[in-house]
């Protein structure tokens, strides 16, 4: 079985939904608290024992390269104002043992597009893909629980073959995502026999959905290929997915953790109120704060 050693980070979306601050940053460089959206999944992929970090850029690329990139200006202001724990901050954003490296997705064609744009920079062997605008929290990771990824590494090597995280979502929002039907729902790690991307409620398969944390095999690049254009004309990752089915073992496995969906406002909101109570700093403020808010109402 073949570790999995990179972490490709689809990032050339073009964010609409958070126009307009998303005119000249990319949405992964929002901020929840006081880290961008890209840095929880950056250290998310390092937590699990990944040190390669491949990004697939739009044209934003300039903001993360320098967020993952030495800051020598501001690092020599903080050495000489003495703010040392300040400097650590800094400095721990890109450990020495870990590698980025950038590609750029020419067209936002679609999410199948933005991995095939990283095919080179992996090669022949199994690979996480995370999308940033999904922040996963994983069950008791503020105490040292596992990360979501960290867990789904531990499934894939229990049984290695495709490893989608996977959540149940009300029916009413399939179509929001793309959907699994597995043997065995009741299992945490279960084979898929079917997946489609964004089907209307009346005919989802089922009401299990893919979250944006995927560990795929090499097979996946020709499998994507080979497709022809999937929902809203883009190529679509699921799309080459589920042409894996019955020729590789393609598994859903249910996370323990929670997952907000930082590319809508309300999921963005939802997790800088949770992340800003679990905050040291913050807690005390911000719960006065909405005590206050529930008792005007
Ligand atoms: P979304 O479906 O959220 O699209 O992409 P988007 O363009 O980023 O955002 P909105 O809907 O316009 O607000 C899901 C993920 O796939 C990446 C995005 O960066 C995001 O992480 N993506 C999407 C690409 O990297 N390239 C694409 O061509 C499309």
């Amino acid at each position: 079985m073949k570790t999995i050693r990179k972490a490709v980070f689809p990032v050339g979306g073009l964010g609409t939904r958070f126009l307009p601050a998303t005119k000249a940053i990319p949405k992964e460089m929002l901020p929840v608290v006081d880290k961008p959206l890209m840095q929880y999944a950056v250290e998310e992929a390092y937590a699990a024992g990944i040190r390669e970090m491949i990004f697939v850029t739009g044209r934003h690329k300039r903001a993360i390269e320098d967020h993952f990139d030495t800051a020598y200006e501001l690092e020599m202001e903080l050495e000489a104002a003495g703010k040392s724990a300040l400097l650590d901050l800094v400095h721990s954003i890109k450990p020495d043992d870990m590698d980025c490296v950038y590609v750029r997705q020419p067209r936002a064609l679609g999410l199948g597009h933005a991995v095939l744009c990283a095919e080179r920079l992996v090669g022949d062997e199994p690979f996480a893909v995370l999308l940033a605008d999904d922040l996963m929290m994983g069950k008791d990771q503020a105490t040292g629980g596992a990360t979501v990824l960290q867990q789904m590494v531990q499934a894939y090597e229990s049984s290695p073959g495709t490893v989608l995280a996977v959540q149940d979502v009300p029916r009413a929002e399939t179509r929001r995502y793309g959907v699994v039907d597995v043997h065995g729902a009741a299992q945490a790690l279960a084979e898929v026999f079917a997946m489609v991307e964004k089907p209307a409620p009346d005919v989802a398969p089922s009401t299990l959905a893919v979250a944006g944390r995927y560990i795929l095999t090499p097979a996946v690049f020709e499998s994507i290929r080979q497709q022809p254009r999937g929902a809203g004309g883009e190529i679509q990752l699921t799309d080459g997915i589920a042409a894996l089915i019955g020729k590789e073992k393609v598994q859903a496995f249910r996370y323990e953790g929670k997952r907000y969906d930082c590319g809508s406002k309300e999921g963005f909101l939802e997790a800088t109120i949770d992340l800003a109570l679990a905050n040291a700093e913050l807690s005390g403020s911000v719960r006065a704060h909405l005590k206050r808010l529930a008792l005007s109402s």
